[in-house]
């Protein structure tokens, strides 16, 4: 998998970067984290399952799965929380004896909010709460950072190179937006890959072969998503300029932008996802 791996940010961290949860997201992370220069042995991961892959970095110096020794506070130089949010009630309060008066706490769990976290653990932590998404898994992720008022600007520079190991950042300073954020970016690949599936079954109701219809959709909407990605245009334009007056493109997007199209829709839907966020969160 292609990471940027230019910048070697994370080599030369004072202490140590404790990954609590290495799941899909944690993977993730630590996969970029170790193309940007992270040594192992600065490396600690809590994680009950390990894949094969920690256990090799436990080869290369990393501590897997260790008890706190007496350095642990002094060591920490950030703990990355990855675990699922129904985990955090019994996961976090134990990270409070590695929390020391430097360590930055950063945790990507969707819906815990950092009053959640700061009640975990000891008062005073220095706290940052983020959203990614799953194009992480590739290094194309965007995340959107939000920072409690114990965090410095060293530990903000910290969390913005933790987090550009799987994409994009975005800082906030309103912790109340992370729920639109959640309803647009955290889950906003499932409604382009249904967009895929969309029109993959338009395209067979059009009368094409479903394999076909199926690798038309697919590479149009990951050929599309490049082109955003690269070009300097925003959306709109790039919009306007493959719609000719009368054309074909242009039938379809008087469809797609009529009454009921897609902006109703999707704002419809980005507001459910954010009262559902609100609420998941408490
Ligand atoms: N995936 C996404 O696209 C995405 C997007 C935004 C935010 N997030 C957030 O990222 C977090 C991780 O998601 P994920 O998809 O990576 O989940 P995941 O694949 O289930 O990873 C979580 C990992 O944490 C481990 N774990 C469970 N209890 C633990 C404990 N007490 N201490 C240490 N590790 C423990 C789990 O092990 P077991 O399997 O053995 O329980 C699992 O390997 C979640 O909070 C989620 O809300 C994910």
């Amino acid at each position: 998998m292609k990471r940027p791996t230019d910048k070697k940010t994370l080599s030369k961290l004072s202490g140590a970067l404790l990954l609590v949860g290495a799941g899909k997201m944690g993977s993730a992370m630590l996969d970029g984290w170790l193309a940007r220069g992270l040594n192992p042995k600065k490396l600690a991961v809590i994680e009950p399952q390990p894949h094969k892959s920690i256990k090799a970095l436990a080869r290369r110096g990393a501590a897997l799965n260790a008890k706190p020794g007496p350095k642990a506070k002094a060591d920490a130089e950030a703990i990355v929380i990855a675990v699922k949010p129904q985990t955090a009630p019994d996961a976090v309060p134990p990270l409070g004896l590695y929390v020391g008066k430097s360590t930055l706490v950063l945790s990507i769990m969707a819906g815990r909010t950092i009053g959640f976290i700061e009640k975990a653990l000891p008062s005073g932590t220095a706290i940052v709460r983020a959203m990614p998404n799953t194009p992480a898994a590739i290094g194309r992720g965007i995340t959107v950072a939000v920072a409690n008022a114990k965090v410095t600007a060293r530990q903000r520079k910290l969390a913005t190179d933790l987090l550009s190991a799987i994409g994009k950042v975005e800082w906030v300073k309103d912790e109340a937006l992370i729920d639109a954020v959640t309803a647009l970016s955290g889950s906003g690949p499932a409604y382009v890959f249904l967009l895929a599936e969309a029109m993959t079954k338009a395209g067979i109701a059009a009368g094409l072969p479903a394999d076909l219809a199926s690798r038309l959709a697919r590479e149009t909407v990951a050929g599309a998503g490049e082109l955003l990605h690269r070009s300097t245009l925003d959306a709109a334009t790039l919009r306007q300029n493959v719609t000719s007056p009368g054309g074909t493109t242009a039938a379809a997007l008087e469809v797609l932008m009529g009454p009921d199209g897609f902006d109703e829709l999707l704002t419809k839907a980005i507001a459910a996802a954010t009262k559902r966020s609100r609420h998941l969160a408490g």
